[in-house]
């Protein structure tokens, strides 16, 4: 049976070795390696980290961090977008990358919560310019997707809240 109406969701993602990539996103995939390194996950003992590719070039990067009281925890990616738009407020994102080299992510792949997807819609609406998404899904795999909307069918968006200001950037 049917509703009165439907909807479908496409999503298109490419997978890529990672030498398939070109120089300067290989260069964003280890900063993002090189942020996870330096994430604080003594809880759950899964790193993460992220890479900001700003219009101009600069890299941003975070890491997870965690805390004794779960809840005031935060993702890598997150860390990440936040600290490009705290620190570069003018500057749009082109491409963010997202690894995690824990164990469980190698073996079984990795996918940003949903949490983080809807701060990377809002990123991206915001700038007004598709947020690319570079995914290290294992060792050997790495996903694209042109944009982050991509990644969160149906994502929030509260009109009575006020929209996303758009930064024309
Ligand atoms: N985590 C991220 O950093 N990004 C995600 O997209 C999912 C989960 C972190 C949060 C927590 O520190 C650890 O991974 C286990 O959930």
């Amino acid at each position: 049976m049917e509703g009165i109406h439907t909807r479908d969701w496409l999503c298109s993602i490419n997978i890529w070795l990672p030498q398939q990539l070109s120089r300067e996103d290989q260069e964003l995939l280890r900063a993002a390696h090189e942020a996870a390194a330096k994430a604080y996950a003594p809880y759950s003992n899964f790193q993460v980290g992220g890479a900001v590719r700003l219009a101009d070039g600069v890299i941003v990067t975070g890491s997870n961090q965690e805390n004794m009281a779960y809840p005031s925890g935060m993702c890598g990616e997150r860390v990440a977008v936040f600290a490009a738009r705290a620190q570069h407020p003018g500057q749009s994102m082109k491409t963010l990358a997202i690894v995690s080299p824990s164990m469980q992510a190698i073996s079984e792949a990795f996918m940003p919560c949903g949490g983080c997807r809807q701060v990377l819609v809002e990123a991206e609406r915001r700038q007004g310019t598709p947020l690319r998404i570079l995914l290290q899904v294992r060792d050997e795999e790495v996903m694209e997707s042109e944009s982050a909307l991509n990644l969160i069918p149906f994502a929030f968006e509260a009109h009575g809240l006020g929209q996303a200001p758009s930064e024309n950037q």
